[in-house]
This record gives structure tokens, sequence and C-alpha cells, in this order.
């Protein structure tokens, strides 16, 4: 017996419903109910491969409707009817169902890749949600970390800054009120160039505060001179021992790509003086004929690279998706090599854009010339 018309109507509405479902097991319910009017069957087996090497199985009934994980294929139960998803590939999944009526095999087979294609949709739009929600949550830890920067600053400016300016006013104010009762004492003296001594203090400060906003020197010296001078930072600060080597002709960047640069081999360089334990840090740059790279190497303890997607394993640690971000953002490229016990080594790989190719064209002609 063959599928009537009405049938064929029933299918089509199922395949609309299918593709709105907000989850698998209303796909499967629905399938359920279309088929047990269609062709009368009382239990459906729908098996769906998620991602390769891994199956669920829905067991739909007029009572339950079971859901079972596997890591090996389900196969269809002895004495069905079974349609395929896909006929070349019986692992991709397939529906089962055993009838009492005569048009199960037929129902099945134009049921199928609807449920097929509506499970299919589900999976990826949940992929998409996820990673969706995933960026967001990166992107307001990274916010976080921001704000807890700006704390800090604006901690230091207001606790220590501005404490050391009102302490220097009422020292004035003293030396001045001193000054005008014409006492030019030792005593006033001595404050003065305490005073003075103070303000080197604060100027040192509000430099340490400013260059951790903005580098200057990226402005002035550029890149080069910026990373080299990060580098003995790190040499004086640290035990392990940081060289900065170039190779190439060294040339400058735009200035979104070298404050970019900068601030990744900066977290390069702390996550090395964090967490390696190595002795010895090279940062190395290449200027190559159309790109520039910057290779952090460390000779520390390495890690399992599964540590970059944090906790949830999904979810990219914020120091290494930052990285990625700001690379991204320049159209550039970063690798990070490492295995546990054989220290690190994050790789920035930056084209030049075509202006900074322009520049060193007319740079030549004009060394020529
Ligand atoms: N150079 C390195 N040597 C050893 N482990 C590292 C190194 N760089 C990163 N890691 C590991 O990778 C993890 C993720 O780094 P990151 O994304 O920068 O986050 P965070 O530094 O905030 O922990 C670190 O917690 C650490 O376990
Ligand atoms: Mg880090």
């Amino acid at each position: 017996m063959g599928l009537s018309n009405s049938d064929l109507r029933s299918v089509a509405g199922f395949v609309r419903k299918a593709t709105k479902a907000l989850n698998a097991e209303t796909i499967i319910l629905e399938a359920f109910q279309v088929l047990k009017t269609i062709a009368r069957i009382d239990r459906l087996q729908v098996v769906y491969s998620p991602l390769p090497g891994r199956w669920t199985e829905w067991k739909s009934s007029p009572d339950e409707l079971e859901v079972h994980s596997h890591d090996e294929w389900p196969a269809p139960e002895k004495r069905v009817a079974a349609a395929f998803f896909d006929p070349e590939d019986e692992y991709a999944g397939f529906i089962a169902a055993r009838s009492r009526g005569g048009k199960a095999r037929d129902a099945l087979e134009l049921v199928a890749p609807g449920i097929w294609s509506s499970l299919l949709l589900r999976a990826a739009l949940d992929r998409v949600q996820k990673a969706g929600s995933l960026e967001t949550e990166l992107a307001r830890a990274t916010l976080r970390a921001r704000d807890e920067e700006r704390r800090h600053i604006a901690r230091e400016l207001h606790d220590d800054l501005g404490q050391s300016l009102a302490s220097l006013k009422l020292a004035l104010k003293w030396a001045e009120d001193r000054v005008r009762a014409g006492r030019r004492s030792a005593e006033v003296t001595h404050e003065i160039s305490k005073a003075r001594e103070d303000v080197g203090v604060m100027l040192d400060k509000l430099r340490d505060l400013s260059h951790t906003l903005y580098p200057r020197i990226l402005d002035t010296l550029g890149f080069v001179p910026a990373l080299k001078e990060l580098a003995h930072q790190a040499t004086r600060f640290s035990q392990i021992r940081v060289e900065c080597t170039t190779q190439g002709k060294s040339r400058r960047l735009q200035s979104e790509t070298e404050i970019t640069l900068y601030r990744c081999c900066q977290e390069a360089m702390n996550n090395a003086l964090r967490h390696s334990g190595a002795s010895k840090l090279i940062v190395h740059v290449r200027f190559a004929q159309r790109e520039v790279r910057v290779t952090v190497e460390d000779n520390g303890k390495g890690f399992d690279p599964r540590a970059l997607y944090g906790s949830n394993s999904r979810v990219m640690s914020s120091g290494f998706w930052t990285i990625r971000q700001r690379m991204a953002d320049i159209c550039a490229a970063f690798r990070v090599s490492t295995a546990e016990g054989h220290g690190t080594a994050v790789e920035l790989i930056v084209p030049y854009s075509s202006r900074e190719v322009h520049d060193k064209r007319k740079n030549k002609t004009t060394h020529r010339g």
C-alpha cells in the first residue's frame, strides 16, 4: 500500500515543524507523531552522529522518550524497517521502526531526510550560539581585566601620587611661611631640598605609570627599541635572562601594528616569566621580505596545549585569546609550539601592509637619489 496525498501533506507539515524545532527531542517527538499517524508505528529508533565516533540514540514510544549516548555505532534493531540518513555512509545515522501497517518503509524513507537535515541544522545553530556566548564571556573577561588595570592606575594616582603631592604642598607652605617671616634657616633649606627629592621620586612614578598606559618609546623610536627596553626591564626584575635579537633590516610599521605586536609580546613574555620556570627567554624579531616574524621562546617547562583552552575545553584562556584577537585585528597570525618539559615558543607573523611596502620602496629610491 503506497502513501496517500494526505500522508504526503502530513510529512510536509512535519518537515516545517522540525525545521523550527528548538531542540533535537522535539524533532524526534514530531517524527514519531507523523509516523504513528501515517504508518501506525508504536516505537521509533533514531540514531544520529553529532561528532565523528559519537552517536546519540533516541527511542520514542507513546509513553516515553529515551536518549542514549554511544561511542560505538548502535545498529538498527532486528526485524524492523530502517531508513539510513546517508545511503553512502550508514554510520551517519538512521531511523528504524516496527510497524503494524504496510507503509512503514516508504514513510521512513520519506521522513528520514527531514529528520537528518533538522538535526544537522539544530546542531549547527547550537554551535553558533555557543561560540557566540563564549566570545561574549571572553570579551567580558577582557573588559574586567581592563577595568582592573584602570582601578590600579586610579589607586596609584590617588593613594600614592595624590598623598605625596599633598605632603609636598604642606612642606612648601611651611617653607613659604618661614621665608615670609624672614627666617631663612638651615631647617628651611633642608625642607626644600627634601621636597625636591620627593618631586624626583614622584616623577619616576609618573613615568612608570605613563609607560604602563602607553610606552612612548613606541612612537619615538619604534617597536624594536621598545621590545629591547621590555627585555631589559624583565632581566632587571626577574631571575630569567632575557635577550632580544633582530635579523634583517629593521623598519617602522604602522603605529597600530607596532602597539599590537608590542602588547602581544608583552603577554607572551609575562607568561614565560610567570609560568615557565625558564632560565632563558629569547625574543627574536626577523624582518623578512613580506612580513615581520617575532618569536618569544623560553627554555622552561612548557605546558599541555589543552591549557590554552582554559577549564572549559572550548574556552581559550584569556591571555592567548587576547593575542589571537589582537593578531586577527591586524590580519596577522600567531602560533604556539609547546610540549610539557620542552619549553614554549610563541610566534607572531605580521604581513607588511601595502603602505609599509610602499614606504620601503620610497625609502629605497631616496637612498639611491
Ligand atoms: N611560556 C609558558 N610556559 C609554561 N606555561 C605557559 C606558558 N605560557 C602559558 N602557559 C600556560 O598556559 C596558560 C594560559 O595562559 P594565558 O592565556 O596567558 O592565561 P594566564 O596567563 O592568565 O593564566 C597559563 O595559565 C599556563 O598554564
Ligand atoms: Mg597570561
